[in-house]
């Protein structure tokens, strides 16, 4: 049942996503990026001392063309900002673009092996990292790709057991377009350190990302849940 779900929401995802944004011109200085890249690709390590200020820092993981980055950064004052994002096309197209905002900072591959390293020293250094935003994840369909999902067990545990460790509370928001990936989503929680999670409905901010905007408009339900 469940992979008949999954065939039929594959069908649907590539076919009606895929072809309006697989085939995507960022802009006119970078060509063709790929809508999906296997994350397990992308060994990149980075070192982070952090900040020119001491301001609060917002993170966005698998952040695209950082629309809703920017969005955040229009609205909220004396906050810090950084993306993750997977593509190394849209990390180039991103430094371009973003080049000349010195308090939103983009890293390249695999979130999952740099969040910790580049949010430590940070923590060290008593600076509050206000949210975490994890807003429409790849929902890698076929059985062999689950484990390319981003939110995971182990993934959620880190995160804990550094915040533990700093003894911080910071929020980590999960929104999606996809049933069943949502219902994984809880189920990792659930079986993780952080055990629980709460339903809401809105926005945070009142900002959609670009994912949101286009499912919203194909009538799609916007799952959300904050930890
Ligand atoms: C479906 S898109 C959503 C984009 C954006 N968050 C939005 O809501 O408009 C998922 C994004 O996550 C990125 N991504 C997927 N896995 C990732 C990973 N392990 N680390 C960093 N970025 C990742 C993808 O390259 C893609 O840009």
């Amino acid at each position: 049942m469940e992979n008949k779900k999954n065939l039929e929401y594959l069908d649907k995802y590539y076919s009606l996503k895929s072809i309006g944004n697989s085939i995507d011109y960022l802009s006119k200085k970078i060509k063709r990026i790929r809508a999906h890249v296997n994350p397990f690709k992308f060994l990149d390590k980075h070192q982070f001392e952090g900040f020119k200020n001491n301001n609060p820092i917002i993170i966005d993981i698998g952040c695209a063309k950082a629309e809703f980055i920017f969005e955040l950064y229009k609205k909220l004052k004396n906050y810090n900002f950084i993306g993750f994002e997977v593509r190394p096309l849209m990390i180039k197209y991103l430094e371009q673009e973003f080049e000349k905002y010195k308090n939103i900072i983009f890293f390249s591959g695999n979130a999952q092996n740099n969040l910790i390293n580049i949010i430590e020293p940070n923590l060290k250094k008593n600076i509050k990292i206000e949210y975490i935003f994890i807003n429409f994840p790849d929902p890698w369909i076929k059985t062999k790709h689950i484990k390319r999902r981003i939110i995971n067990k182990e993934f959620l545990n880190q995160i804990y057991q550094l915040f533990e460790k700093y003894n911080v509370k910071t929020k980590i928001i999960i929104q999606t377009d996809v049933d069943f990936m949502f219902n994984d989503i809880k189920e990792q929680i659930i079986n993780s350190k952080y055990e629980k999670y709460t339903l809401f409905d809105k926005p945070i901010f009142n900002i959609q990302t670009k994912w949101e905007i286009d499912s919203i408009k194909k009538k799609k339900t916007i799952y959300r849940l904050l930890i």
